[in-house]
């Protein structure tokens, strides 16, 4: 499939999509949102591939939504249409992992989009904030939700409140960032990372996903409840059989289409 505002390329079992408008900083309009969706579930369904890798560009993962193709929205182009809520949100349907790659600059919804990644690798250049309220909005894509949940209530506030942006290291220690690398290393180090992830198995792996997003959304008691399920399912998998029987006999576990 052809995309206008993608490129794309497969690594092995490890698929990159990058976000690529350049003039304008990778600002997420409707065409991209819709493509983004489409290749997320292109790999989603594809049995070759074990882990995504979302990226946009040196400059820029993405700065923002469009303003440009938002400026003269009315709420009825807003509400009814249901801007945002139509296409940005096929990334949390997709089961596999996706590991964002983030460098330059991921502001407003590229922070937000950023934010449903699985884990975030930052390059060392990588800026991050929500400064919607400067352009005259609320954040549109669960900045005001996910963003406390990640960083925690005071940084979230003087984030999404003075729209000022935190540096890769401070999006590291806020737990933003799972780790920051050199600019210059930033995609082989996400294509180490996704090759790790892509050679366990995508069962497995998609359990545990599930399981941490579960984490978000219920009581410890039934999110414990609903993990345990998933171990005890995981004695019915081909994948417990080898991994196990493995680690016993000394040898490398092979999960290949496990
Ligand atoms: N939408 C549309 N175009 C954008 C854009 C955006 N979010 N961000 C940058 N661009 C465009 C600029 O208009 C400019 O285009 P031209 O060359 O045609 O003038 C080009 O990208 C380069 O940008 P700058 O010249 O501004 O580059 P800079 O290095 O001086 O600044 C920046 C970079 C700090 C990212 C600055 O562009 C900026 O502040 N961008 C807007 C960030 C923002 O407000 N994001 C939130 C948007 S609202 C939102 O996302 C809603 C939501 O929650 C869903």
């Amino acid at each position: 499939m052809q995309y206008a505002d993608l490129l794309i390329e497969t690594h092995g079992r490890v698929a990159v999509i990058r976000l690529n408008r350049p003039k304008a900083m990778n600002a997420l309009n409707d065409n991209m949102m819709n493509e983004l969706g489409a290749a997320l579930q292109q790999f989603d369904a594809d049995a070759n591939i074990g882990c995504i890798v979302l990226a946009g560009s040196e400059k820029a993962f993405a700065a923002g939504a469009d303003i440009a193709a938002m400026a003269n929205y009315t709420y009825a182009d807003t509400y009814p249409g249901n801007y945002i809520g139509r296409n940005w949100e096929h990334i949390l349907n997709i089961r596999k992992p996706v590991i964002g790659a983030v460098a330059g600059f991921c502001l407003g919804g590229g922070c937000e989009l950023a934010m449903m990644c699985d884990f975030l690798i930052a390059a060392d250049s990588a800026r991050f904030g929500q400064p919607e309220i400067k352009v005259g909005v609320t954040p549109g894509a669960g900045g005001t939700q996910r963003l406390p949940r990640t960083i925690g209530k005071a940084k979230a506030m003087d984030l999404l409140l003075t729209a000022r942006m935190i540096d890769a290291a401070e999006a590291e220690r806020t737990g933003l960032v799972s780790r920051v690398v050199p600019a210059d290393k930033l995609m082989e180090e996400a294509l180490a990372a996704a090759t790790v992830v892509a050679s366990m198995s995508v069962t497995v792996a998609m359990a545990i996903k599930d399981s941490v997003n579960r984490a978000f959304e219920t009581t410890l008691t039934e999110g414990v409840r609903y993990e345990r399920r998933y171990f005890h399912a995981a004695f019915g998998t081909p994948a417990q059989k080898e991994g196990m029987s493995a680690f016993l006999a000394k040898r490398p576990a092979n999960f290949d289409g496990l």
